[in-house]
């Protein structure tokens, strides 16, 4: 397979092994511990469990506690103000800590960190923090933490170009039953309100080979679902040159043995082909759930956001899904008070959201990103507006996720078992393979099993249920 990007640098692998070494021998028999606070999405979440690995292979153990902590992380995310504005607050929160402790390190990274601006702000406002870097360079993570650990000021490394593939990085997963393993970095999409393709760079698709060598491995140690990450999973390959797209991805991970079930997320309605909706239907292992962003119904608001679909495009697209795969649990991203948009736009939202009949939906108060195109509008939606808006399309969406699952009532689905219940110890919780939320009483034994599970109870957010035992 010949590719038109040589991306994977397995020198840098070599650096970061030679870091962490180092590193073990210093920190060895300190005790040290870390703890690390992330903000935004699964792929941050997931870059989260890369720096642990790191920390852990460096001999750092991983403690909830804050307070007790000789490391605190802040991986941070820049797609929202809200999310920004916490970082700041949580920051500056550690001040009197750090003051009482100065062998504490402090380290901001993530995306936040690729904007200049705001890292050179970091720097000054909080000259308490030892380490701050990007994203493009967490793979250096262990060599930039010497350096902090050994200087009285703030080490600073953002790259602003996006660097090689780095493959093999040390990964602590969250123990359980799901992976996540990311695809591809970067976006090309350039939707007008999105700052991702200005802190993540262009779309950058890893080796076929190195990923279902990943999942091969992830089977063999237990994991039974899979969940393929990227902005953009589905221009998976595009930006290789080769023909091998997505998927061809998914039909390849379908064949590993262990791995029951296979997730992606997140698509673009312009990137959904045929062969796409096939290989979905004919994979046994690929769940019946598709998350795609609508993010509004309004055509005018979709040209202003460079979404480059209308809603009619959408509502095909969605008929096509649903007649290859008919029992497709369909979820969305959407966002409210873009600049411009009127009372009619936003009842062109409600209205799509009807006739589409999501399982459920994200949806989000536009937020104005400095250096993307939407943000330089002149006619910016007030807030009260936004504010009243979300709360009629988030109870729009509520009564249509519980009629979704009423509908589920008494029947019997596949629930793969997660753990016990976050609300109610007694209880398990799991997943179908639509991603609907189910809780029912059984035997801890079936952790990490795949069980049958008749609907009792169905509430717009999750579902309960009980085992259905073998001879019913
Ligand atoms: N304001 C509000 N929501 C946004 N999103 C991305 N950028 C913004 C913004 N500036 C939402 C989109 C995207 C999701 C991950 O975040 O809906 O799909
Ligand atoms: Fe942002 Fe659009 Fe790329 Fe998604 S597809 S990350 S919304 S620019």
């Amino acid at each position: 397979m010949e590719r038109k990007q040589v991306l994977v640098s397995p020198e840098e692998l070599e650096k970061q092994k030679h870091y962490i070494n180092i590193l073990k021998q210093r920190v060895s028999d300190l005790n040290l511990k870390y703890h690390i606070i992330t903000y935004g999405c699964q792929m941050n979440v997931h870059d989260s469990e890369k720096l642990a690995g790191m920390l852990y292979e460096a001999g750092y153990q991983e403690t909830d506690n804050e307070h007790e902590a000789d490391l605190i992380l802040f991986n941070t995310c820049c797609v929202r103000e809200n999310a920004e504005l916490r970082v700041y607050g949580n920051v500056g929160a550690l001040k009197s800590r750090k003051q009482a402790n100065p062998n504490m390190i402090i380290g901001v990274c993530g995306c936040m960190m690729q904007q200049k601006e705001v890292a050179d702000y970091i720097a000054s406002r909080f000259p308490f923090v030892d380490l701050i870097f990007g994203t493009h360079n967490l793979h250096r993570f262990p060599q930039l933490l010497l350096q902090a650990i050994d200087s009285n000021n703030t080490v600073v490394e953002v790259l602003d170009e996006q660097g090689s593939i780095v493959e093999h990085v040390p990964t602590k997963r969250a123990e359980g039953v799901s992976a996540w393993t990311t695809i591809m970095y970067g976006c090309n999409n350039f939707c007008s309100y999105c700052i991702v393709p200005y802190v993540r760079g262009r779309e950058r698709s890893r080796r076929p080979e190195d990923i279902l060598d990943e999942i091969r491995e992830l089977g063999q140690k237990g994991y039974k679902e899979i969940t393929l990450l990227g902005q953009n999973v589905n221009s998976y390959g595009k930006d290789t040159g080769n023909d091998y797209l997505f998927h061809d991805l998914l039909r390849d991970i379908d064949k590993l043995p262990g791995i029951e079930r296979i997730r992606f997320m997140t698509s673009h309605p312009k990137d959904l082909s045929t062969g796409l909706i096939e290989a979905m239907a004919d994979c046994d292992k690929v769940c019946e759930h598709l998350h795609l962003p609508i993010q509004a119904g309004s055509n005018r608001i979709l040209k202003a956001m460079n979404r480059k679909y209308t809603r009619e495009d959408y509502l095909r697209l969605v008929d096509r899904v649903r007649t290859a795969i008919p029992d497709i649990a369909l979820t969305t991203d959407i966002i409210v008070g873009f600049p411009g948009e009127t009372e009619k736009d936003f009842l062109d939202t409600l209205d799509i959201v009807k006739q589409v009949g999501y399982d459920s939906a994200f949806t989000f108060i536009y937020s104005p990103r400095t250096g993307t195109p939407a943000a330089r509008l002149q006619d910016q939606t007030d807030s009260e507006v936004k504010k009243e808006r979300l709360a009629r399309l988030i109870e729009l969406q509520n009564r249509i996720s519980k009629d979704k699952n009423l509908k589920l009532l008494n029947s019997v689905t596949e629930i793969l078992v997660e753990g016990p219940s976050k609300n109610n110890s007694e209880m398990l919780t799991g997943r179908t393979r639509t991603n609907k939320i189910v809780n029912f009483t059984g035997s801890k034994d079936l952790i990490g099993e795949l069980v049958q599970v008749r609907i009792r109870e169905a509430k717009s957010w999750s579902l309960e249920g009980e085992v259905v035992t073998q001879d019913e």
